[in-house]
């Protein structure tokens, strides 16, 4: 087995490096104490020094926070392009509980009324962590156009709807009000109009006789666990074609 070393370093956003994680090669590792006897006298060439960059990402969030657990868990599991490094909530959100449970800084920014100053003072906090990307996860504010500005295509969102339909905070209802058979997931870059950024991801969710918007919310929830992670990751890693992904 290879024996790897990881050193980082953070860079501050807008120099293009993110995260740097260097893998160093094991003929970089401090050498073998004197009492043991190395087993193979044939010297093999080094393999090559591999880099790969990781986008420090904050997450936003207002409520139970199931999209912030499966990011985290996603990012524990996988050798995702994506680190958490900042959680900021506008209240004491009970999903917070997530960022705890896996070691990452939180921050409650309650709202105060003032949009303007609401917005600048989360900008300056994930700026403060180094983020790169913003990705809202059931974040019940409207942030003023200057998130925008500081992190132009840089914020997302996931939705419970097939966005341009039923946007807003009813979703769920009004899908399930309109009678129509499916709704869905739509993952979505945050422009100054509300719900109606580029899309980047959708999935379909059937509605079924008999649903409530409970348990609608809790497929279209099942399909934004899987999606978001994964969407999320290909998006800071420029893995994503400009097609929307299903
Ligand atoms: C999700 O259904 C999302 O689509 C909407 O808010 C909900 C957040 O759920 N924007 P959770 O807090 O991640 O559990």
């Amino acid at each position: 087995m290879q024996a790897t070393i990881a050193t980082s370093a953070v860079s501050r956003r807008g120099t293009g490096a993110k995260r740097v994680v260097e893998e160093v090669p094991p003929s970089a590792l401090p050498p073998l104490a004197e009492n043991k006897t190395p087993r193979h006298t044939t010297r093999r060439p080094d393999p090559p020094t591999t880099l790969r960059t990781v986008a420090e990402i904050a997450v936003l969030i207002s409520g139970t926070g199931s999209n912030l657990r499966r990011i985290l868990e996603y990012q524990h599991s996988h050798d995702t392009a994506y680190h958490v490094s900042v959680v900021i909530a506008d209240r004491t959100a009970p999903g917070l509980q997530w960022a705890s449970q896996y070691g990452v800084p939180s921050i409650v920014i309650p709202w105060s009324g003032d949009r303007a100053a609401f917005t600048t003072e989360i900008c300056d906090r994930i700026d403060d962590a180094g983020c790169d990307w913003v990705v809202l996860a059931g974040f019940m504010r409207i942030l003023s156009p200057e998130a925008i500005d500081r992190f132009p295509s840089r914020i997302i969102n996931i939705h419970p709807s097939l966005l341009p339909a039923f946007p807003g905070a009813h979703a769920v209802d009004a899908a399930l009000a309109a009678g129509v058979d499916h709704t869905g997931v739509t993952i979505h870059f945050v422009v100054e109009a509300v719900d109606a950024g580029p899309i980047v991801a959708q999935r379909e969710v059937p509605i079924l006789p008999g649903d409530t918007p409970d348990s609608l919310h809790a497929r279209i929830q099942v399909q934004e666990h899987d999606l978001y992670p994964t969407i999320v990751d290909a998006l800071v890693a420029g893995r994503l074609t400009g097609e929307v992904q299903t």
